[in-house]
């Protein structure tokens, strides 16, 4: 559930007549999302979606990209089972971990037409007349289903240009009766292989972490799954907006797929980078409490998705958590990667905890990370 914000803090950008939560509120009964408005043949950002100056520094044109050519590695995770090349594949995701947090996964194993089954579902789902998918509708989050606009409404500065479905997998069987019809067959059939690709790069990075392949897996750390998928509409004015504020993940790993619309941008060597989609890639991130873990070894990196008038964009972001019965369990540095030079740089945490203090102080709100209050130890 969340709360409204007091009434001091709902004036924010511009002019003491403007009343957020109020617009907020008649924006979220719509039910209709952004999709809505567009619809609606909306031909300018409303004031609710709005960013101040400094969240949009740097917001590179809709037909430019952004101005460089670095690129987020590529792994070929082909061959991963044969002992030669798959040295090779955990020195390369060593590599992708600790400077950039980001990769592109290709020969993965999950089929094209399973990808593209979840994300053509997921579009048509948004594209359904507003009466349908506003049956689903909410802001509960014991559903283990749900679409809504902006999580964060009534607590961020300023809405995103998007609009969110929300797939809960704790640990063990999902319940197939809980979602749409239309997500059935793709949602699950995705989760599946989603699973086997999950199991695969926790006993990959383990070794990258110079640790037993079953490390990652035995500490639990990544037994449930959160699908999150988004739909980033045309926006008619893409400089005054963002599709995701900048942002790090509170998860272990993210695993993202996307479709050919780009706007995702990775932060690297101060400055933003346009993830290109690579077709038929699996774009993986490491998540803030694999940093804290890996104790600052691998690195959770800043994000975000532009605006554009281009799309719609698709997404579908599988987080990976604790499962229900570790969500108190806690987390702190690997022993393993200790000793007297590598002291622990963090204290521990559960997951409960991070991810609380995450959704309340700042993070997806602000885009300042929260991982620096859980160190103890400054970086050398
Ligand atoms: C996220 C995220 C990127 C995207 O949900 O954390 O970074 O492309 N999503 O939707
Ligand atoms: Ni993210």
């Amino acid at each position: 559930m969340q709360t409204l914000p007091s009434p001091g803090e709902s004036i924010t950008c511009s002019g003491p007549h403007y009343d957020r939560a109020k617009e907020a509120k008649e924006f979220d009964e719509t039910k209709a999302g952004v999709k809505g408005l567009i619809d609606s043949g909306m031909a300018k950002v409303p004031r609710l979606f709005i960013h101040p100056p400094q969240n949009l520094r740097d917001l590179s044109s809709d037909t430019e990209g952004s101005a460089t050519d670095l690129k987020v590695p590529i792994i070929d995770m082909m061959g991963c089972q044969d002992s030669r090349l798959r040295r090779d594949v955990v020195d390369d995701l060593r590599r992708a971990s600790e400077t950039w947090g980001f990769f592109q996964i290709i020969n993965h194993g999950i089929p094209v037409d399973v990808m593209d089954g979840v994300l053509e579902a997921v579009k048509q789902f948004h594209e359904q007349p507003e009466g349908v998918k506003g049956e689903w509708y909410s802001r509960d989050d014991a559903r283990k289903f749900r679409y809504y606009s902006n999580g964060d409404l009534f607590l961020s500065k300023a809405a995103t240009w998007k609009d969110t479905l929300l797939f809960d997998f704790p640990f063990g069987e999902p319940d197939r009766e809980a979602v749409p019809l239309l997500f059935r067959e793709p949602v699950f059939e995705y989760e599946k292989h989603v699973e086997k690709l999950k199991r695969s790069l926790s006993e990959l990075l383990s070794e990258a972490l110079g640790l037993d392949s079953g490390y990652l897996g035995d500490i639990e750390c990544m037994d449930s799954k959160r699908i999150v998928s988004r739909y980033y509409p045309t926006c008619p004015q893409p400089e005054l907006t963002l599709g995701t504020i900048n942002h790090s993940d509170a998860t272990y790993l993210t695993l993202l797929l996307q479709n050919h619309h780009g706007g995702l941008q990775v932060r690297h060597q101060d400055q933003w980078v346009d993830v290109s989609p690579v077709p038929g890639a699996i774009l993986a991130n490491i998540g803030d409490l694999m940093q804290l873990v890996s104790n600052d070894k691998f690195k959770s990196v800043e994000h975000r998705v532009l605006a554009r008038k281009a799309g719609p964009r698709v997404s579908v972001a599988c987080f990976l958590v604790p499962g229900e019965t570790q969500m108190s369990k806690p987390y702190g540095p690997i022993k393993e990667l200790l000793d007297e030079d590598n002291p622990p740089m963090y204290r521990e945490t559960t997951f409960t905890e991070y991810f609380g203090f995450y959704l309340s102080s700042g993070n997806g709100l602000n885009g300042e990370s929260v991982l620096p209050h859980f160190r103890v130890s400054e970086p050398k």
